[in-house]
């Protein structure tokens, strides 16, 4: 049976691909955010995952206002990542594994989640940022992986409840997949931030604190909030803490939190970090 290890929740801001780029890992500006991670590839050499099933927002790539849909599931055997005007590069494709994503397709909308399927998709800086995070080298990717798209970008967006209930319902189907494989969880987006309008650069550390705190052990905590609090509490950016929030509920049984960092800003956002291990 398929195994899930844990998760890694990581912010996915597109100036962190320029960073990698150009070798700035060093910098005193972005040291302390780089250096959160080096727990986080420890684990990782060490538990061997052999997929990634990853809940990210697109931000205008694969999908556009004209045809958005609140969830939507990777059934690629690839996927590709283009430049998005970001001015970051484009990375090599990512191995899919499309048995596993009909898998929880199907376990998906038999519990009532009616996902769009994408058997072509482009995956952007929403996804790519924490891939080159966690497996940096790039280009060979060790894992294969599953998008698991969700919209923060057009609102009606799906509450945090929902989002938890997914993430339970991904977890749950992993479990039943019957296939020896190890599966890591990751999350991205957030913590607080607004890109635009008259709060632009709003960042809430103590509302990120609380939700890096709480999202561990009693995640309801962090999914009562409706969007439009998290909207007021974290920017109108800050509501990509959905993608953490399902990521969360993958992890169904008792976890333990091996590491997090917490580094505000790199560019207009507040990074957060956190690496959860699955103790069933
Ligand atoms: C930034 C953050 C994001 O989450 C994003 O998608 C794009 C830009 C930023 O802080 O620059
Ligand atoms: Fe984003």
């Amino acid at each position: 049976m398929a195994k899930i290890l844990g998760s890694i929740t990581t912010s996915h801001i597109p100036l962190i691909g320029k960073a990698i780029a150009r070798n700035l890992r060093g910098e005193p500006y972005w040291k302390p955010f780089f250096d959160g991670f080096g727990p986080v590839h420890e684990w990782l050499a060490r538990v061997k995952p052999d997929v990634a099933v990853v809940f990210y927002n697109d931000h205008g790539l694969n999908f556009f206002l004209d045809k958005l849909p609140t969830f939507a599931v990777g059934a690629a055997p690839k996927y590709g990542t283009a430049d998005e005007g970001w001015g970051i590069p484009a990375l090599t494709h990512f191995r899919g594994d499309p048995d596993l994503s009909w898998h929880l397709i199907e376990a998906l909308v038999a519990e009532g989640f009616d996902v769009a399927t994408c058997q072509e998709m482009l995956v952007d800086h929403g996804f790519t940022i924490p891939m080159a995070l966690l497996w940096p080298g790039g280009g060979d990717w060790p894992v294969k992986v599953v998008p698991v798209e969700l919209n923060t970008v057009q609102h009606p967006l799906p509450s945090p409840a929902r989002c938890l209930k997914l993430g339970r319902a991904v977890g749950h189907a992993l479990e039943s997949y019957d296939e020896d494989l190890k599966v890591v969880i990751v999350g991205t987006g957030g913590l607080s931030h607004q890109l635009d309008g008259t709060r632009a650069g709003f960042i809430n550390r103590e509302f990120d604190l609380m939700c890096l705190d709480k999202i561990v052990g009693e995640p309801e905590a962090v999914a009562r909030y409706t969007i439009l609090e998290i909207v007021e509490h974290a920017g109108a950016q800050g509501v990509e803490l959905i993608n953490w929030i399902a990521a969360r509920g993958a992890l169904n049984g008792r976890v333990a939190k091996l590491h997090s960092n917490y580094h505000v800003p790199i560019s207009n956002t507040a990074t957060g970090l956190l690496l959860l291990e699955n103790r069933g």
